[in-house]
């Protein structure tokens, strides 16, 4: 699909949790999210045929991602029902780790092709303050989980204050080179006051080539991280949904007041 601005639009980004199991300083409040209901949240059914519709229009890229995505129960189940659509090529993870060591393997047997792991430090003390509470070593052990598994190339989405010399970026740095890991820096993002930045080693935040849509978990299509506007796929139909998303992506990202990072998932 082409939109208004001759992007080609071909990667759906799919979140299908609001939960996570841990509460990084930058995207969940400490106190914890008033969760979705559970009506509120698609079933895989229509998560499905979200991606088949998207699919007859172009889409050949998904992402899976949260909240965390493997706190929603039967992810691998969603993975496998994804994976067999004909035209997805490329379909990949957004997740925390903390439950890789356990899943990689059915992810991959399922067809995940691949995996972005989030690690802003190899400090275990700062690691358990960013993420309030969280193991390092748990993300240790689902990296090289991911690597056993082949779901290759895994990519490492290293949140930063400013700049990659930070010393807890330098040492992500070093450790990805080490581990045959890509490395990402994103620099810390504000929906609400609309600060962002091109992600460092990616392609996010680069208005000029951008081809994204995202699908919220409890059904919004957003044609823009950066922007309040969103379609309900239950209200229209999916596919209707979807057409009007690329119609309205806006040339770059502004305000968006409706999310949080743990309800679009990046
Ligand atoms: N700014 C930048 N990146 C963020 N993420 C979550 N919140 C923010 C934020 N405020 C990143 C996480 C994760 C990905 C899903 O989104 O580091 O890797
Ligand atoms: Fe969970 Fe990821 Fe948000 Fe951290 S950044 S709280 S791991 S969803």
């Amino acid at each position: 699909m082409l939109d208004r601005f001759n992007r080609h639009i071909h990667y759906l980004r799919v979140s299908v949790t609001d939960r996570c199991n841990l509460r990084c300083k930058y995207c969940m409040p400490a106190e914890g999210i008033k969760l979705l209901s559970h009506d509120d949240i698609l079933s895989f059914d229509e998560i499905l045929e979200v991606v088949k519709e998207g699919e007859k229009l172009g889409i050949d890229k998904v992402r899976i991602t949260g909240g965390e995505p493997l706190v929603r129960k039967n992810i691998v189940k969603l993975v496998e029902m994804i994976s067999k659509v004909e035209g997805i090529k490329d379909l990949s993870m957004t997740t925390n780790a903390f439950f890789l060591d356990k899943y990689a393997q059915p992810l991959a047997e399922a067809d995940l092709h691949r995996v972005n792991i989030s690690l802003d430090t190899l400090d275990p003390i700062k690691y358990a303050e960013i993420t309030r509470g969280g193991d390092l070593n748990q993300v240790l052990k689902g990296i090289a989980a991911a690597k056993n598994a082949g779901l290759t190339p895994i990519k490492i989405n290293c949140v930063i204050e400013n700049n990659n010399q930070e010393h807890d970026a330098k040492e992500v740095l070093a450790f990805c080179k080490a581990n045959d890991l890509e490395c990402r820096f994103i620099r810390k993002m504000d929906l609400a006051t609309g600060r962002y930045w091109k992600v460092e080693g990616g392609e996010g935040g680069d208005c000029s080539i951008c081809n994204r849509l995202r699908l919220t978990s409890n059904g919004m299509i957003k044609p823009c991280l950066f922007d309040n506007q969103e379609i309900n796929v239950r209200e229209l139909s999916p596919m209707k949904a979807i057409k009007m998303a690329v119609s309205l992506k806006p040339r770059c990202g502004t305000l968006n007041h409706y999310n949080q990072f743990y309800s679009i998932g990046g």
